[in-house]
């Protein structure tokens, strides 16, 4: 493993408090911190770094100001005024992916209202960067960064949770939120759009599991009752099969699989692995783009009879379920808080369907 995650990483699970810290990395000591700095030879391993910070957070009831390591650079605590009085995820590092628009950017909104530090990972650099720009905004600076992330690329994933940690210090939540949908029946849909869902849905959630494993296995041996988490963004069509959209659906079953096979491997260090599965989130860009939102594509397919408007559209697929509305963001990221704060459950799929699917 790299010497900057490695030392990253032991800086901050040595400070162990009950809500972890942050800290920036800067590549000198600030002068006014000179002083004060805790300073580490530049060969100590991580679990000695580690150390030496615990020994200094007991000593002085407070967790070093700056760590400075010989020939790398300075680990900078980095204070922020929580966003309410009693944050849920104070000081949590995120990566969203998939948190440019849609439901990702709305986990991310609900996230960093409750203290998490996001990172917003997605292949749209624009809307990424004005999702991160804005969280920061709303809820104070050093709240979020964006990274351009393409899901479906091993060396991109591993970028994306390095910066987490160059930016934050860590990375103690997953949440793997990017996906795509490509409607079609079997003789319609054709061979690369099938790949490109698979890519995406299924097989981008391994890559980002793998990128981001070896950094959450090494702040376990730094801190072994550091818990973690990894949240995969299913969908109820993950429980259920989804007529003319096998593509989506199958990669959603797919990941499933991943999840309780994942659980099981990274129990041991800590992480646990689950899976929420929503129902439809009418009000987002992929049913509600007037140009090419699944309304308007179902409207024009005429797949629902006798539908003449967007709105005869939506009142159908409203109508569906029970609770007669879609889901929204906050819907989401309330499983989101009951998964990360439940200590005793992993390899789970979680429901949010306003009651449309029923496990059996
Ligand atoms: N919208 C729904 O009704 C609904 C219902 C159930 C589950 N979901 C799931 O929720 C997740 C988000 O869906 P949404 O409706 O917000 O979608 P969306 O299309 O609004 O947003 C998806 C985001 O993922 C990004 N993305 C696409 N490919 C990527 C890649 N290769 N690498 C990185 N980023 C990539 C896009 O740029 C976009 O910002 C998906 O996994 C989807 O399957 C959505």
């Amino acid at each position: 493993m790299d010497r900057f995650i490695e030392a990253a990483i032991a800086v901050r699970m040595g400070a162990s408090e009950s809500v972890l810290p942050v800290y920036a990395f800067q590549s000198k000591v600030p002068a006014r911190l000179a002083a004060s700095a805790l300073r580490v030879s530049a060969k100590a391993a991580a679990t000695a770094i580690a150390d030496a910070v615990r020994r200094h957070t007991a000593r002085a009831g407070r967790p070093p100001a700056v760590v400075a390591i010989a020939g790398l650079g300075a680990f900078v605590l980095d204070r922020r005024p929580a966003p309410n009085a009693r944050p849920r995820l104070p000081n949590v590092v995120a990566l969203v992916t998939g948190a440019a628009q849609g439901l990702g950017r709305g986990i991310a909104e609900e996230l960093a209202g409750e203290g998490a530090r996001i990172v917003v990972g997605d292949l749209n650099a624009a809307a990424g960067e004005t999702t991160a720009a804005d969280l920061n905004r709303r809820f104070g600076a050093g709240t979020a960064h964006f990274v351009t992330l393409n899901v479906t690329n091993l060396v991109s994933a591993q970028a994306a949770c390095a910066e987490a940690v160059r930016r934050f210090g860590g990375l103690d939540l997953l949440v793997s939120n990017a996906g795509v949908l490509k409607a079609g029946g079997i003789e319609d849909l054709d061979e690369a759009a099938f790949d490109l869902v698979t890519a995406v849905n299924y097989k981008g959630f391994f890559l980002c599991v793998k990128a981001a494993v070896p950094i959450l296995r090494a702040q376990h041996r730094c801190q072994p009752r550091h818990t973690m988490d990894i949240i995969q963004i299913n969908s109820k069509s993950g429980l259920e099969g989804s007529n003319r959209n096998f593509a989506y659906a199958g990669g959603k079953f797919g990941g499933l699989g991943l999840v309780q096979s994942f659980a099981l491997e990274l129990v041991s260090d800590h992480i646990k692995v689950n899976a929420i599965c929503p129902g439809n989130f009418f009000d987002g860009p992929l049913w509600s783009d007037p140009k090419q939102g699944l309304f308007v594509q179902y409207l024009k397919a005429g797949k629902v009879k006798g539908a003449k408007t967007v709105a005869d559209v939506r009142a159908f697929y409203t109508s569906k379920v029970p609770m007669n509305r879609g889901v929204t963001p906050l819907d989401i990221a309330r499983a989101v808080f009951y998964l990360r704060e439940q200590a005793y459950e992993t390899g789970q799929a979680v429901p949010v369907t306003g009651g449309q699917v029923m496990l059996k």
